[in-house]
């Protein structure tokens, strides 16, 4: 049995155990350190945010957003419905009510169309939306600020699978009043686990490293007027995560063009429309997701599985799941149908042309 391909394995650029060790040297293991900071500012240095605060996860950094934003019980916060739960799970535990936006068949990301509507429909006015820059592909983000600013919505990005997408010249992840990123194991760059907070406002992000870090009053003794989390990043992980931006180009590069050869590959399967593009923007391909118009896509995992390659359904949109039955969506079946017929396939920077060729080969039988 050859190795298993997995849709998007870690990949060190080999510098990391380097970094690793200069920490253990310093004896800053935990919880802070200077590569905490050198992370936080490679980050600012590629993506050009001007405030960045590395923490425990992306849930993590989308829950500090929300806490500092002010948002609380009963408020209404507008979500992707086409999305993975971390990106709306931090709405929960601010006791907050999510109210979930369909996608568009231009981007499958949140429409600008519908999420205008609900705002000039609805009764209770949202106090912010989390958007969801899916699989590394850029949102219609421009019009999105837009439509937050005319209704005084907050707009929390969620870039956690899209480090390296970029929209008219910007990275996703700084055009709303917070960004996050993801370094879970799976993302373009990990730590092992990890997120990033950032923001233009450095009084919000001064906020958010109070309340990640219990909320400590300044003073000598432990002093608490609110509370607060465990959020803030270690140092070990910090170092990983400075190895890793040190590549994240290359790895943007790799995933597009593993992108490329899928389309190469399956170019004369017509039923297949791949995940789109928007014009002037250049999404970062984490995974290669595509659509089937007639095949099960059931029957093409399970002949993946068959040769140790991993793929994985498009995610079920949230307003499907159970756990929402009771909240509110605008929708319009974009993304059922997109759910019906779509697959991510193995999509691993470690991947060779070759693995991608015999991937393409197993698809075509079973069509
Ligand atoms: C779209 C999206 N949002 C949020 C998250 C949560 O990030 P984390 O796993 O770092 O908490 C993830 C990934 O895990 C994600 O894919």
């Amino acid at each position: 049995m050859n190795k298993r391909i997995f849709l998007s394995a870690p990949h060190m650029s080999g510098n990391e155990l380097k970094y690793i060790e200069k920490v253990f040297e310093s004896n800053y293991i935990a919880p802070l350190g200077e590569y905490v900071n050198k992370f936080e500012d490679s980050i600012k240095d590629y993506t050009s945010c001007e405030n960045a605060l590395a923490v425990t996860s992306g849930t993590a950094a989308i829950h500090l957003a929300l806490r500092v934003l002010g948002i609380g019980a009963g408020d209404d916060v507008l979500a992707s419905t086409f999305t993975f739960i971390g990106s709306v799970n931090a709405i929960l535990y601010q006791g907050a009510n999510p109210v979930f936006i369909d996608s568009d068949k231009e981007s499958w990301n949140l429409s600008p169309i519908l999420l205008n509507k609900y705002l000039c429909e609805c009764e209770k006015k949202p106090k912010a939306l989390v958007i969801t820059h899916l699989y590394g592909q850029c949102a219609e983000i421009e019009k999105i600020v837009d439509i937050c600013r005319l209704h005084g919505v907050y707009l929390i990005e969620d870039a956690a699978e899209s480090l390296g997408a970029i929209y008219k010249g910007k990275h996703t992840g700084t055009f709303g009043d917070f960004g996050i990123y993801s370094f879970n194991g799976n993302k373009i760059l990990t730590t092992s686990g990890g997120g990033m907070l950032v923001s233009s406002n450095k009084d919000w992000i001064e906020k958010a490293k109070f309340y990640s870090t219990q909320a400590k009053e300044p003073f000598i003794h432990y002093e608490h007027l609110e509370y607060g989390y465990n959020y803030r990043m270690s140092n070990v992980l910090a170092a990983i995560g400075v190895g890793q931006m040190e590549v994240i180009e290359d790895r943007v590069l790799k995933k597009r063009e593993i992108f490329e050869w899928y389309k190469e590959f399956l170019s004369d399967i017509e039923e297949i429309t791949f995940m789109p593009e928007l014009e002037n923007s250049r999404g970062n391909r984490w995974l290669t997701a595509l659509t089937f118009e007639k095949a099960d896509y059931n029957k093409v995992m399970k002949a993946l599985e068959e040769v140790n390659v991993e793929s994985r359904p498009l995610w079920k949109p949230m307003h499907m799941q159970k756990l929402f039955e009771n909240s509110k969506s605008y929708l319009d079946g974009t993304s059922e149908e997109l759910f019906k017929k779509g697959l991510c396939v193995a999509s691993s920077t470690t991947m060779t042309k070759d693995d991608v060729k015999m991937i393409c080969e197993v698809i075509k039988k079973v069509l």
